[in-house]
């Protein structure tokens, strides 16, 4: 989808992803000192504004600015100290180059063609300091089949294993699982990589 799709779909509907920040995101984050933050993909900010809670300065990017006007909209109810911690971005993450200068990369349900995918990731894997860590969670592949939501298309899923083999000997993998998420009554399965930049 292209930013004016997702536009479309973000005026169609307010808080699509809802409030809270994902769980694994909030699982692989809480214990990790606070520091600069990269949101690739952030759409309406649920987990760059949870990182701002949790005293991170935090970069959110996106390509959809009505995603981003209601981030925006929403960090305005939050106190002045933790939205200055946000700096929305209004970009398209595969044509991205940051600086090295992160202490995480957070990519959540980011879907893409292979090889954007391969891009943005090494991206990611380029903006983190030594000993940063990168946390992705998607749509697993098996979804399709055995999950609900997400999208339908087999080319944008994506396995840990892919996410690992995308990634290549550019950090070490510290997790790479199959991630059960309840939605209702109803199951969605997620792929989950978490790495940390070990090279100087
Ligand atoms: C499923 S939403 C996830 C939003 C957020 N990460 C979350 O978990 O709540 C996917 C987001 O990716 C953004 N996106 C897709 N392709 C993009 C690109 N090439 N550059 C920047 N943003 C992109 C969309 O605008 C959308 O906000």
């Amino acid at each position: 989808m292209d930013a004016a799709a997702w536009d479309a779909k973000y005026e169609r509907a307010e808080l699509i992803w809802g409030a809270p920040p994902n769980d694994m995101v909030v699982e692989f984050c809480t214990s990790l000192p606070r520091g600069r933050a990269l949101d690739l993909a952030c759409g309406e900010g649920r987990n760059a504004l949870w990182l701002a809670t949790r005293g991170w300065s935090v970069d959110a990017v996106d390509f959809s600015s009505v995603a981003l006007t209601k981030a925006v909209r929403i960090a305005a109810t939050a106190t002045a100290s933790i939205r200055e911690r946000v700096r929305w971005v209004h970009a398209d993450v595969t044509t991205l180059t940051p600086e090295r200068n992160y202490d995480l990369v957070v990519i959540a349900y980011l879907h893409l063609s292979r090889t954007e995918r391969e891009n943005v990731l090494a991206t990611a894997v380029r903006a983190l300091k030594h000993e940063g860590i990168l946390v992705i969670v998607g749509h697993h592949s098996a979804n399709l089949k055995n999950g609900v939501g997400g999208p339908q298309d087999p080319e944008i899923l994506y396995s840990p294993d892919d996410l690992v083999a995308d990634i290549g000997d550019g950090m070490r993998i510290l997790v790479a699982e199959d991630r059960v998420r309840h939605v209702g009554d109803s199951a969605a399965i997620d792929a989950l990589v978490v790495g940390r930049v070990t090279d100087e």
